[in-house]
């Protein structure tokens, strides 16, 4: 195929495009339709008769065409592109796609967090920033979002996080805002997001579009080289066009234009040719600097500034060529932070370690069972082979008896490749040793901290609209107990901005946290508060 913009992906699922352009309109099962407007009757005026197959064909399929939104991240746009590699980490990673000049067709996904399939694009609210590359060693997800930290350090927390994000449960309100009850009882009581709060308070939360928007890993990874050696590593994608937001005021207005502004804007700048670029940026920690730093390395709620690690460009990313189709591909597309190759690997973030169970999990459920990894779009580019077989929409078709390993037979898989001694994906040899707890490090015990940095690194006119935000969000909760302890909070990160924001909600903002605050904290750190004390 000699498709514009095409890369070795586009082409690998050219094979299941299909074009109907005067093609015979045919039933499921190829049979030729007749007429496609009348049902099959009992007379002209007459009862319609159950053996209407053709009519049960297009029905049938048509009561089908929904499947489960994304139980977060549900509104999404997406886009296929190529990824360069431009520097030569050879020494700290084998991955094989990050050897310079080599060239990976990748699909990226941007999304918004909380709001349902149909909201709008100009939500206050985190968005994602998910990118596949289909390398030659087997597809590889890096699912980041747009804000380098996150609400929570632990995984056990996630489903509670959403379910107090997402709209009220009795009236389903409000839909794509972070102003209500539920979201913010639940972000009073837990300090530990006090520094993505910041950011999504923050100018941050409404980017003018996906195209100006940065992406990052959020948590620390780990290359590895050909030795076993790792480094830690965090991601960054910084965009060619900078970074740029819309004020709240104008959000509110392209809301009501125009639901699909991101979506549309994307779109149309590919189409027309101009196409977005992205530089992939990397902080590198050896091994043995993990306890040098004033935080810990594995918690997602930190940055790591950037003024003590530089970003290192390592390759570009350029987004050249639309879907065909929506669902086909950016509904379909399966993003894992799961899915690594030889050469990359976790770190210990206890968020991380979750996540990694989750996505499979939800795939296997949204997209209809075990085989969603056949799905084109998720499908490989260099080829699946292994025992697994059956299950519901099963496509491959394998030749043979043998689906189990070790065999006598000389079939199946991995066989050969195993014998030969040929090297694989090969988990980090990291040492651990240690009791097996249900509790929290310490050193995760700092909530202020790094949300005060970011407050103070922003312009006064950003700062007004950090304070602006809390003011508008918080104006829209109902309780006055859970306004007061998130100011008590706002006090700790900066007591000025805690003044101004009390003065707009006319409360006084508490010196101390919140008891109940406190009490919950104490769950995961029973000496809390640890904290430097507030400037
Ligand atoms: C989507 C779980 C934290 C970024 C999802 C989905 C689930 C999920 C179940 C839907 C996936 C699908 O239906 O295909 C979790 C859990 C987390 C967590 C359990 C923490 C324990 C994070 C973090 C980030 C993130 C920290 C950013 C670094 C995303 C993105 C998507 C997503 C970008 C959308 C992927 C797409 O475009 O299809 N998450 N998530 N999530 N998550 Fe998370």
């Amino acid at each position: 195929m000699k498709e514009k913009n095409a890369n070795k992906k586009v082409e690998h699922i050219h094979k299941y495009v299909v074009d109907n352009t005067d093609k015979r309109m045919t039933t499921n099962d190829g049979v030729p339709i007749h007429d496609n407007n009348n049902t099959l009757k009992g007379g002209e005026r007459g009862p319609s008769l159950l053996e209407d197959f053709i009519y049960q064909d297009k029905m049938a399929h048509f009561d089908r065409e929904r499947i489960p939104e994304r139980v977060v991240h549900a509104r999404g746009s997406g886009a296929h592109g190529i990824f360069e590699a431009k520097a030569d980490m050879s020494k700290l990673t084998k991955a094989k796609f990050l050897k310079k000049g080599t060239i990976t067709p990748v699909f990226v996904r941007f999304s918004t967090v909380a709001g349902f399939k149909g909201s709008t694009d100009l939500a206050r609210d985190v968005r994602g920033f998910s990118v596949k590359f289909y390398t030659e060693e087997g597809n590889y997800d890096l699912v980041g979002n747009n804000i380098p930290v996150f609400f929570i350090q632990d995984a056990m927390n996630f489903p509670d996080l959403v379910h107090a994000v997402k709209p009220e449960p009795d009236n389903e309100m409000p839909q794509a805002a972070s102003a209500h009850d539920t979201f913010w009882d639940f972000i009073s009581l837990m300090p530990e997001a006090a520094h993505m709060i910041m950011w999504v308070m923050s100018d941050r939360a409404i980017p003018r579009s996906f195209r100006m928007m940065e992406g990052f890993g959020v948590h620390t990874f780990k290359f590895v080289n050909e030795e076993g050696k790792g480094t830690f590593v965090k991601f960054h994608w910084k965009p060619r066009l900078g970074v740029h937001s819309v004020a709240w005021q104008e959000a509110q207005k392209i809301s009501g234009y125009d639901a699909d502004f991101h979506r549309r804007d994307l779109w149309e700048a590919i189409d027309k040719g101009h196409f977005p670029q992205w530089d992939l940026g990397v902080q590198l920690i050896p091994e043995e600097d993990e306890d040098k730093f004033s935080f810990d390395l594995l918690d997602p709620t930190k940055i790591i500034p950037e003024e003590l690690v530089p970003v290192q460009i390592i390759g570009t990313m350029t987004l050249n060529k639309n879907p065909d189709n929506f669902f086909a591909e950016t509904e379909q597309i399966a993003f894992d932070p799961g899915r690594l190759v030889p050469g990359i690997d976790f770190s210990n973030d206890p968020l991380l370690q979750g996540r990694v169970f989750s996505y499979a999990d939800t795939q296997n459920y949204r997209l209809g069972g075990p085989n969603f990894h056949e799905i084109p779009i998720n499908r490989p580019v260099n080829g699946k082979h292994n025992n697994q077989k059956d299950g519901f929409g099963r496509q491959d078709i394998l030749k043979g008896n043998t689906s189990y390993f070790p065999n006598s037979t000389g079939g199946g898989c991995p066989y050969h490749a195993m014998l030969n001694g040929e090297k694989g994906f090969e988990s980090h040899a990291e040492k651990i040793d240690g009791r097996k707890i249900r509790g929290r490090s310490t050193s995760f015990a700092d909530h202020f901290t790094q949300a005060r940095l970011f407050f103070h690194s922003q312009s006064p006119e950003e700062q007004e609209h950090i304070i602006s935000a809390y003011s508008f969000e918080l104006s829209k909760v109902n309780d006055p107990k859970i306004r007061e302890r998130e100011l008590a909070i706002l006090h700790q990160i900066d007591k000025d901005l805690a003044k101004s924001v009390g003065k707009n909600l006319g409360i006084t903002p508490p010196s101390t946290l919140d008891p109940l605050t406190v009490q919950f904290a104490k769950q995961n750190h029973p000496e809390y508060p640890i904290q430097a004390p507030t400037p």
